[in-house]
């Protein structure tokens, strides 16, 4: 339902950050005016009991990409790991190729089925990263499709340039001189252009080092550019503490980081990003340290990390449930980590709760609760 002005959204279930009461929410030209204080006069609409939450944030994708990875697919099902396809020159690799043949029209009109599924299950705000192109052009590219998107449907985009997410065959070893000439003046190029709000890199055995991130972020904060880093995914290489030196708004994936690293997070105010569909589909069996979150007060956000290899997945529903079922988050801590914490995982104020003041971007469900 399109609302725009002094419009109450009354009898309503709303999911508040201390817990699911009943209430109404006043809301005027896009934004929460009053919770529980439903102003005079204003246009009244009965949600007869129904569940109020805030919209839901995707805050971790590569929504925007070229062709799929099914050969990969059945490769992985004979046996071969994430990281032998990725050595073998397969994985994001093969992504590229497709993404560089495709055009600008062609990236959007194949991502806008992958965006519309996020909307139809009550997604307001989707963080969409580049890192298929892996030369200049094509990473402009990217970006640029992602922000069409947000003039095509009712959606914010935030967009992260990934430009050190792998190297390109032409770069093959030579990843110092691929960052020098390649990834460092595309991210001078989209940031001149406005097509980036955050930097982001793959820290890995088959990505890059501790070091060749660090000069990437130095890179963004000379911007005045906010660093989020994909870490710890399938190995311990330490980017958890690099990010956290950083200040980074959140270090995603995690399944290798330890008790350190969720201290590190906590004194950073870094938000954790799980991704359980990646989790799911190479079969990784080793889980985040969620415990050690919970301890140390890590935000905990969750993802569909959108993408053909490791996560082809396109519902943040599911990826909430597979945060409880393998990672045993609790069903509450998975509404806020789609949510609030999503949003403060891109640097945003101003929207993932029902507070006044915040933008009225809400979901409303026909759903039961328990009594
Ligand atoms: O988040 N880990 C690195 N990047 C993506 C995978 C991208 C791909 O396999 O195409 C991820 O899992
Ligand atoms: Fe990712």
């Amino acid at each position: 339902m399109k609302i725009t002005a002094a419009t109450v959204l009354d009898n309503a279930l709303l999911a508040l950050p201390g817990g699911v009461t009943p209430g109404s929410i006043a809301i005027d030209r896009g934004w929460i005016i009053a919770i529980n204080a439903p102003p005079k006069g204003w246009r009244r609409i009965d949600l007869k009991g129904r569940l109020v939450t805030p919209a839901l944030v995707d805050c971790h994708t590569h929504i925007v990409h070229g062709g799929h990875r099914a050969l990969e697919f059945e490769q992985r099902l004979q046996g071969a790991s994430y990281e032998d396809v990725a050595r073998a020159g397969g994985g994001i690799v093969s992504t590229v190729s497709a993404t560089r043949a495709a055009s600008l029209d062609a990236l959007i009109a194949q991502s806008l089925p992958r965006v519309d599924a996020l909307l139809a299950e009550g997604v307001s705000c989707i963080e969409v990263k580049s890192g298929y192109g892996l030369d200049i052009d094509t990473e402009l590219q990217m970006l640029r499709a992602a922000r069409a998107i947000a003039t095509l449907r009712p959606v914010r985009i935030r967009t992260s340039f990934l430009g050190a997410h792998a190297t390109p065959p032409e770069y093959r070893g030579r990843e110092d001189a691929y960052l020098t000439d390649i990834c460092l003046p595309a991210l001078h190029a989209a940031h001149a252009e406005g097509l980036v709000d955050a930097v982001d890199a793959f820290c890995e055995g088959i990505a890059f080092s501790v070091a060749q991130t660090d000069r990437v972020f130095q890179a963004a904060r000379a911007l005045g550019l906010r660093v989020k880093l994909h870490a710890e995914q399938l190995s311990h290489l330490g980017g958890t503490q690099l990010a956290a030196r950083h200040r980074a708004l959140s270090a995603d994936h995690l399944e290798y980081a330890d008790d350190d690293d969720a201290r590190a997070l906590a004194a950073s105010g870094t938000v954790a990003v799980l991704l359980p569909g990646a989790f799911y589909a190479i079969r990784e069996t080793r889980v985040p340290p969620v415990q050690a979150f919970r301890n140390h007060g890590v935000p905990m956000a969750i993802a569909t990390d959108c993408n053909p290899g490791s996560s082809p997945m396109t519902s943040l529903l599911l990826a909430m449930n597979m945060a409880c079922t393998l990672f045993r988050l609790t069903p509450s801590e998975a509404l806020a980590g789609v949510t609030a914490n999503a949003a403060r995982a891109l640097g945003l104020t101003d929207t993932g709760t029902l507070a006044t003041g915040i933008r009225a971007d809400i979901a409303v469900w026909t759903a039961e609760t328990q009594a």
